[in-house]
């Protein structure tokens, strides 16, 4: 299985325009899974709730999920990709899509919210998700969902054995290391896209953050990108090294757990 990322650098508002690079990106590889960043079509400052409603799109009709759709039907590959979403009921969440070829389509909207996005987005309400994709199950999460552990947990008990990780990342170092230890601890490989550049919309200056990378299940670095170059990356994977959670011949990383000494 060959599952891939594109790092890339969005362009504030300018939708079209961000989606088509996106798709211009992974037309350079081959990839079964593909990840994009984190509000890939929009760019991530907003300056005004309003703005992040216009912005929006709602799922499945929008624009981009509709193109994202398409284009993995024409590749024959699944795509995981953050957006805005606009609910029905006018909500905006920061959200992810994973579309199949077969037209297969699956939401998550970002539980953890990171700094303004509490001025912009609603939380989360959809349960961590895990889809089987054929080749795999792939959970999703968002950005500083990787700063709980829980939500990786959670993904890894419900069956997934890849973490698609759309991010924003503008604290270097964190993910990439906190990405090493949710695929060691829960026996899965991570695939964190994040993005690059600079957005300064307001008098706060954001610098992204770069350093994308694919973790396996022992938390090897499989691959990692530059800090601020816009990069296409897949390597090639066996799935099956994610099922088998035991550490040696006595431990196991699921089994061993001993929930009743937990705190929730
Ligand atoms: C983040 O959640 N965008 C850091």
């Amino acid at each position: 299985m060959r599952i891939g990322y594109v790092q890339m650098e969005p362009i504030f508002g300018e939708a079209e325009r961000n989606l088509r690079r996106a798709k211009n990106m992974m037309k350079q590889q081959n990839a079964d899974l593909w990840v994009l960043p984190e509000l890939f079509a929009t760019g991530y400052q907003f300056t005004a709730q309003e703005e992040a409603a216009a912005l929006a799109e709602p799922v499945p009709e929008g624009v981009t999920t509709q193109d994202l759709i398409l284009f993995a039907h024409e590749r024959c590959c699944h795509i995981v990709a953050g957006l805005a979403e606009k609910a029905p009921n006018g909500a905006i969440y920061n959200a992810a899509v994973l579309v199949g070829p077969k037209g297969q389509l699956s939401l998550y909207r970002k539980i953890h919210l990171f700094l303004e996005e509490k001025r912009w987005f609603t939380p989360g309400d959809i349960p961590f998700p895990v889809i089987d994709i054929g080749e795999a199950k792939v959970g999703m999460m968002i950005c500083f969902d990787h700063f709980f552990p829980e939500a990786a947990r959670t993904l890894a008990l419900r069956g997934a054995e890849i973490l698609a990780h759309p991010a924003n990342l503008v604290m270097p170092v964190y993910a990439q290391l906190t990405m090493r230890a949710r695929a060691l601890e829960n026996g899965v490989f991570t695939i964190t896209a994040n993005r690059v550049g600079t957005e300064a919309r307001s008098d706060k200056i954001l610098h992204f953050t770069g350093e994308s990378q694919i973790v396996s299940p022992s938390g090897d670095v499989l691959v990692r990108s530059s800090k601020d170059k816009e990069e296409v990356r897949v390597v090639k994977i066996d799935p099956t090294a994610a099922r088998d959670k035991s550490l040696n011949p006595y431990n196991d990383r699921l089994a061993d757990r001993r929930v009743d000494f937990y705190d929730s």
